[in-house]
């Protein structure tokens, strides 16, 4: 018990790896993490995508890359900026040796007449999805991978999909680098009494 909330308590968010591959059982490892996570009904509504060839890689970063730059021109954002942000995230995708897609489908959950217990239903998926999401991200530390969700896919649903192939109803939640560390992190968090009531 004592090991694992040392995992818990040393997982770091890692964004840069060294080049060598993540090998297959590990890859196999992490998903089985990922999908015992405790799931709304039980309805298990993550779904992944594996991508370790750097053409799609690439093809990704490169269509995610350019909806980023219309958003920020859009907001009025300066082109050294747009330049900077965009060829940031093109790097952080890249560069990783493997990417996991976690996306949500809300196909299998309940379905109401009413647009509240609706949206519950999708936050559930959602909830569900970070949750396998957790678990993956905990995992890839304990086997000595470190790992970063990125939120981007969540602001280009659509180009995901698209350049992906993705059923229409994959929703895409967050995209986790993964790999061998190259780099050391140390996070603080807030003093707990700053975040917790007790009644
Ligand atoms: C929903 C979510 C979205 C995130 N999106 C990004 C992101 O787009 N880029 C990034 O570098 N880190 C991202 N992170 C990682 C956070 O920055 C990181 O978890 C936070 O700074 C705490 O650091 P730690 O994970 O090392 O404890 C995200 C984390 C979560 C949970």
């Amino acid at each position: 018990m004592q090991d694992f909330l040392e995992i818990i308590r040393t997982r770091r968010s890692i964004r840069r790896y060294e080049p060598r591959a993540v090998p297959r059982e590990l890859i196999d490892r992490l998903l089985d993490a990922a999908i015992r996570a405790p799931s709304a009904h039980n309805r298990q509504p993550w779904r992944f995508v594996v991508i370790e060839s750097d053409a799609t890689k690439r093809q990704l970063a490169e269509a995610m890359g350019e909806q980023l730059r219309r958003d920020l021109a859009a907001d009025g954002a300066p082109p050294d900026f747009i330049e900077r942000d965009a060829g940031r995230s093109h790097a952080r995708i890249t560069s990783a040796p493997l990417l996991i897609l976690i996306c949500a489908t809300t196909s299998d959950m309940d379905y109401y007449p009413d647009e509240q217990r609706r949206s519950n239903e999708a936050l559930m998926a959602a909830q569900s999805t970070a949750m396998a999401g957790q678990n993956l991200l905990l995992a890839a530390h304990a086997l000595g991978l470190g790992a970063c969700w990125l939120c981007a896919p969540l602001f280009c649903p659509a180009v995901v999909r698209e350049t992906l192939a993705l059923p229409d109803d994959w929703q895409p939640q967050g995209l986790i680098t993964i790999g061998y560390a190259a780099e050391e992190k140390e996070k603080t968090r807030y003093p707990i009494e700053t975040r917790v009531l007790v009644r």
